[in-house]
């Protein structure tokens, strides 16, 4: 929508997915310590960019059975904690959630793209440039278009968009993140990537980044700590030791033998082909018995970077008011991301269980690993 025009979205009845993410956006903004009038406009933002969804009853089920989270929520959010200072809120949605085909999301995800440019007058020049590599006439899944918006103190949040490299088929992937990165003027940069199981996703910072980055995750089948420790291709940041005692932590296991681990690199300049971010995604979800567990551990690992838990703490009561231990997947993914220049952050990744909670799981409560 033009911020010339109007705004018409009107707000979502009680009982419907807008209503009720929008409570828990305004909950963690007070969480992650944004002004209520800053809350009050990212409130607004998430429900127009949930479109026509926003107004659908929570007693149906889910529309369309989006990967975006467990239980087909096209929302999450996530904190990311950096030491001495307040966690980063971040928000993840589908806007094209429902539609009847991964064109038509695709199209409305653009959209929403374009209007949130508009209204906060950054340019989309960067996804223009690689568009017809993901939005072909007869895409394919699983996903089409994701916006995530760092919600800043001030009203005008940073976006990033995620793209869907099997767009042309799953068999295309690595080349189409190849010909993207190269379109971007990253022609080293498939390069210098780890042997990977996959490509999910290309992410694109769009908007008001110092420094904006293209991201290209990569999944890995059976990950041990120790491979893990041995992914990061940026020649800074957390070294082996330091990422292993992160994945034993966080998965108290030696293996990620269920659902896969991820990594993620950034490139943010062309002449040496090198990236200057990394992040390694644990899905802790799955490797515990339940929210209490991962809670635990998760406090552990954001104590021993020397960062204070109590929002992530916080966090879960503004999501929710089941107790953690009644059910497993509050916290989806713990991940610990460096770029070059700025300290270490960890990030804890929350879903919004709209439509389902995942019973706790009958694994034995185990501690974590001996590090
Ligand atoms: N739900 C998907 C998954 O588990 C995608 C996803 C959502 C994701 N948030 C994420 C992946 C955060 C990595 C990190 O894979």
């Amino acid at each position: 929508m033009s911020r010339l025009l109007p705004d018409t979205t009107p707000e979502p009845e009680a009982g419907t997915l807008g209503a009720h993410t929008r409570a828990q956006l305004t909950r963690l903004c007070d969480v992650a310590g944004l002004s209520p009038t800053d809350a009050e406009t990212y409130a607004h933002t998430l429900v127009e960019a949930l479109g026509s969804a926003a107004g659908r009853s929570l007693a149906l089920p889910p529309p369309t059975r989006t990967f975006l989270s467990d239980d087909h929520t096209p929302v999450e959010y996530s904190l990311s904690f950096s030491p001495g200072r307040a966690p980063a809120l971040r928000v993840l949605v589908e806007p094209g959630f429902g539609a009847g085909s991964w064109a038509e999301n695709g199209r409305i995800g653009l959209e929403a793209v374009r209007a949130m440019a508009r209204r906060w007058d950054f340019s989309t020049e960067r996804l223009d440039e690689i568009e017809d590599l993901f939005f072909p006439a007869r895409a394919k899944g699983p996903l089409a278009l994701w916006i995530a918006l760092e919600l800043l103190p001030g009203g005008v949040p940073r976006m990033k968009v995620y793209l869907n490299p099997a767009a042309k088929g799953a068999k295309r992937s690595a080349k189409t993140v190849r010909k993207a990165l190269r379109r971007l003027g990253h022609r080293r940069a498939f390069k210098a990537l780890p042997k990977a199981d996959g490509h999910p996703f290309l992410a694109l910072d769009l908007g008001r980044w110092e420094t904006p980055r293209v991201k290209v995750y990569a999944r890995h089948l059976d990950l041990s700590a120790a491979e893990a420790g041995g992914l990061s291709r940026t020649g800074s940041g957390p070294g082996p030791a330091e990422l292993q005692e992160f994945f034993r932590t966080t998965a108290a296991t030696d293996d990620l033998d269920r659902r896969p681990g991820l990594s993620c690199h950034a490139f943010t300049e062309t002449e040496t082909g090198r990236p200057s971010g990394f992040t390694l995604h644990i899905p802790v979800r799955d490797y515990a018995r339940d929210d209490r567990e991962v809670l635990e551990r998760s406090v552990d690992v954001l104590r021993s970077h020397g960062m204070d838990p109590d929002p992530l703490v916080r966090s879960l009561s503004a999501l929710t008011s089941r107790r953690p231990k009644d059910g497993v997947g509050l916290i989806a993914y713990l991940a610990l991301a460096h770029q070059q220049g700025h300290p270490p952050r960890v990030t804890a990744y929350l879903s919004s269980e709209a439509y389902a909670v995942r019973p706790p799981a009958k694994l034995p409560r185990r501690a974590p690993a001996a590090v």
